[in-house]
């Protein structure tokens, strides 16, 4: 019995980061609002995980790439201890994606050119927003906000040191396909030796 033969053992890719592509690029084209949103699990040290959505901004041979506040939750979690997991799942095409891997900082001109593009008033909330810190109420984060933007007034907004990127470099991947009666497609690459390798799980 086939109960899907679009996506198999024989139409996989055999390079992880060409089979995300297809899929992604396909996800691109159903114009949904934020196709790039993914949620991102971390863990402190001691094992405490959380989870939270973040963009994906770039993905490339090496990783996974997104932006956040190094001094946030995931920020200290990741500077602590770098095991993270990302997670899409896209109901247009009933699949979901697993990424399982250790985290870098990006390099800082990565960040600051990255931190270049985004529009100004992005630029000066990276500065207003203390990421996960507790505040008293909206006001002050409006007149940080406000006060940024003074001092950035007629000057370049240079990325804040706590701002930036990380990659994510993967060691296992699970490309999830809905199938008939529940039979869904569960495969998964693992690296031995420098060589990935696929592997089915039952669904
Ligand atoms: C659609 C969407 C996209 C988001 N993208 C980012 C992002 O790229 N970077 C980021 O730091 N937070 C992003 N956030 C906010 C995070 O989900 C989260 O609230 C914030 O980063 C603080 O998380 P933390 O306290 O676990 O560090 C996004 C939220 C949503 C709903």
């Amino acid at each position: 019995m086939t109960t899907n033969n679009l996506f198999s053992e024989k139409t996989i890719d055999p390079d992880p980061f060409i089979q995300f592509k297809k899929w992604y690029d396909e996800q691109l084209s159903f114009n949904i609002a934020i196709p790039n949103s993914v949620s991102l699990a971390t863990a402190t040290k001691d094992g405490r995980a959380s989870v939270r959505t973040v963009l994906l901004k770039d993905y490339n041979e090496k990783g996974f790439v997104f932006f956040t506040n190094y001094k946030s939750r995931k920020g200290s979690q990741l500077l602590s201890n770098p095991r993270a997991a990302l997670l899409f799942y896209w109901p247009e095409s009933a699949r979901q994606i697993r990424i399982e891997g250790m985290t870098d900082l990006l390099s800082l001109d990565y960040s600051v050119s990255y931190f270049k593009t985004r529009p100004r008033e992005n630029q000066v909330s990276a500065w207003a927003s203390e990421q996960s810190s507790v505040i008293p109420g909206k006001d002050h984060l409006e007149n940080r906000y406000l006060s940024f933007k003074k001092k950035f007034s007629e000057k370049e907004v240079l990325k804040p040191d706590f701002w930036g990127g990380f990659c994510l470099t993967p060691e296992w991947f699970e490309f999830w396909q809905e199938g008939k009666f529940r039979l869904h497609d569960r495969l998964t690459y693992f690296k031995r030796n420098g060589l990935w390798f696929i592997e089915r799980l039952a669904p």
